[in-house]
């Protein structure tokens, strides 16, 4: 039996759900790009690790036009650092994206200071176009403004898994959205 069965988590949106929200953003992310990129100037997707790596699989797999793919790792503000919204980078790209189309792939918007950082961030490097593509995106709970070019789904201010998102590291590998009902 799955292990997930047994633990406290419900169901938010399912496999077929979300295979229909990533192929319906590939498919728009496709028609935006047909013209500007090509097998020698793919679009490169930048995933956020770690949440974003199941959904970057997927997506980059939805779409019909060439991309390449590179990753960040960056460290989730401590308390003190909330109001500044400034974010570390732990690990950076393995590529310049001088003069490239790129867009940024999040796993999920809620405050908006990672993907503000991000954007402003890798606005200096030079792209010659940046875009955000988020999975989810919590809109109550944003603080800062920050644009996002493409968006799966809206969802409410709960705590969801699944997916690739975690709980204290827990439950990235489950293959549906679910909500933690109970918080350790
Ligand atoms: P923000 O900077 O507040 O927008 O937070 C974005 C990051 O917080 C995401 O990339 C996730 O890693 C994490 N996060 C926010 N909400 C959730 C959630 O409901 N489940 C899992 N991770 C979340
Ligand atoms: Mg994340």
């Amino acid at each position: 039996m799955q292990y997930w069965k047994e633990e406290p988590i419900r169901l938010l949106i399912d496999e077929d759900e979300l295979r229909q929200m990533v192929e319906n953003l590939g498919s728009e992310i496709s028609r935006d790009y047909r013209n500007k990129v090509s097998v020698e100037s793919p679009l490169l997707l930048v995933g956020i690790l770690k949440g974003a790596v199941v959904f970057m699989a997927d997506l980059a797999r939805s779409m019909a036009v060439p991309t390449a793919l590179d990753f960040m790792a960056v460290s989730s503000y401590g308390a003190s650092t909330t109001s500044s919204g400034i974010v570390r980078i732990l690990h950076d790209l393995d590529t310049s994206i001088e003069g490239r189309h790129v867009i940024i792939v999040e796993d999920i918007v809620d405050t908006g200071l990672t993907l503000r950082y991000l954007r402003d961030h890798l606005a200096s490097r030079g792209p010659r176009s940046l875009k955000v593509c988020v999975l989810l995106d919590k809109a109550e709970r944003r603080e800062v403004p920050v644009c996002v070019d493409y968006c799966g789904r809206q969802i409410p201010d709960e705590f969801v898994v699944g997916y690739g998102l975690d709980y204290a590291e827990r439950y990235r590998d489950l293959p549906y959205l679910g909500v933690v009902t109970e918080m350790e």
